[in-house]
Parts: C-alpha cells; structure tokens; sequence
C-alpha cells in the first residue's frame, strides 16, 4: 500500500487554551496510481491530512506509512528529505516567487540536491513542454496569466518526478475552462504512473469520471454516509 494511515490524529497546539484536534483517529489506505478526492466542509481537516500525507509534519498519534516510511517517530531532517523525494505539492496560491523567471520558479526545489544547473534546465524544458508553458521560460511569474501560473506551479511540483501529488483546493482560484484543463493534466500525470489526491469541494473536480474514489471527511474524520 503506497499510503497507509492507522487512527491517524493531528492536534495543533497540543495542551494550550488553543489546542484543535483537527483529525479524530483517520484510517485510511490508498493504493498505487489511484486519483482521490477528500471532500469536506472548510475546517473539517482536508489540508490537515494532505500535510501528513505530504510529510509536512508527522501526525500527533497513530500510525503513517507514506511510500515505505513510517512517519511516526521520523526526526524533522528526514521527513524534509522523504517528502523531496515522493511527494509534489500544488498549492491553492501557486506559492510562486514574482521575480523569478518561469524557468527558475520550475527548478527551485532541486536547488538544495546539487543537480547540476544543466540537469536542472534539461528536467525543467521538458515539463514546461508537457505543460505548454516553453514560451514563457524567461518571463517573470508575474508577468504571467493565472492558467499560466498554474501549470508552472504544477511543474515545479513535479520537477522531482515524486510518485505522490497532493493538491489542496487546486481549482478554488481558476475559472471552469482552466479547471477542465487542471483536470486533464491530473489525469495525464495519473496515466503516467502517479497517485494523485485532490482535496477540494468543486464538482468538476469530484465528479470527474478519472477519480477513483472520494473521500468524505467531516470534523476530523471520515465520514461514511
Ligand atoms: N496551523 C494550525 N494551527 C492551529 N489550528 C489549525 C492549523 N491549521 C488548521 N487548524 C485547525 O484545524 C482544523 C482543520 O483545519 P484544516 O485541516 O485546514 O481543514 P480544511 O482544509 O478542511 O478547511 C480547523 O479547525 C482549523 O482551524
Ligand atoms: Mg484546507
């Protein structure tokens, strides 16, 4: 099982008069190449489970097996280190830096492996033409259109060629035809051999026919109705 998790439970700010138990005990398995969808009003912990899925931190309690490792118990350097190598990140924002080029956006994350600039540009030129975006390699990200944005931010996710790609509300910011697209390159990448989950209330993207199973969390856990 690529992803394993055994009451699973994350409370932020543990023991203090902000404390939030933000997931309840999640169990949870996911196989290889599937495309998932978690589903859940705001606040019922969808980005919670992403960060531990994506090894952002470590749950609180029980038991994550991500790709082979187990979370628990895994010091912070580690973590930083499995997460660079199996997971992709897309994020809501883009999180993209404005003055950075296009190109240098795409190969910031392989900056701390010491993959020679060459390799970098060699792996970046080859997303960015999967993604159509070859035109735009030396403009500013700011100089770019939302859509545009999008699928540097997918490319940079994807610069290590990480077997899991998280996406937390990927479509929240994008009108329905770039929604439709943002699908279609999740399907491509899944047809290539990834598991990709998408966290996000959108019907276009949890009717989409290429996902193969949704997931209901509601305040904290999973919701089977
Ligand atoms: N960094 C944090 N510190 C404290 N509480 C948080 C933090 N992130 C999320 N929460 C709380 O955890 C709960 C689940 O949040 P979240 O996982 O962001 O849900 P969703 O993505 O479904 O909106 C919410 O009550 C939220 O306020
Ligand atoms: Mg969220």
């Amino acid at each position: 099982m690529l992803i394993e998790l055994e009451n699973t439970i994350k409370i932020y700010n543990q023991g203090k008069p902000n404390e939030v138990i933000a997931l309840k005990g999640i169990d949870l398995e996911i196989e290889d190449n599937t495309m998932i969808c978690f589903q859940g009003a705001s606040g019922s912990g969808k980005s919670t489970l992403l960060a531990i899925i994506g090894c952002v931190f470590p749950p609180t309690s029980g038991r994550a097996s991500i790709a082979g490792k187990k979370l628990s118990r895994m010091p912070d350097r580690f973590l930083t280190i499995h997460r660079r190598e199996k997971i992709g990140f897309i994020f809501q924002q883009f999180n993209l830096l404005p003055r950075l080029s296009v190109l240098d956006n795409i190969t910031l994350p392989l900056l701390p492996l010491g993959i020679s600039p060459h390799e970098r540009k060699t792996r970046a030129r080859k997303l960015m033409n999967q993604l159509s975006i070859s035109h735009k390699e030396n403009f500013p990200a700011a100089q770019i259109s939302g859509g545009e944005m999008q699928r540097v931010a997918i490319a940079r996710a994807l610069i290590n060629n990480q077997p899991i790609i998280l996406a937390d509300e990927p479509t929240a910011h994008l009108d329905s035809a770039l929604s439709i697209e943002f699908m279609q390159i999740m399907v491509d990448l899944k047809e290539s051999g990834k598991t990709v989950i998408i966290a996000s209330h959108d019907s276009l993207v949890s009717e989409h026919p290429a996902i193969d199973k949704i997931i209901n969390i509601k305040d904290g856990r999973i919701h089977v109705p």
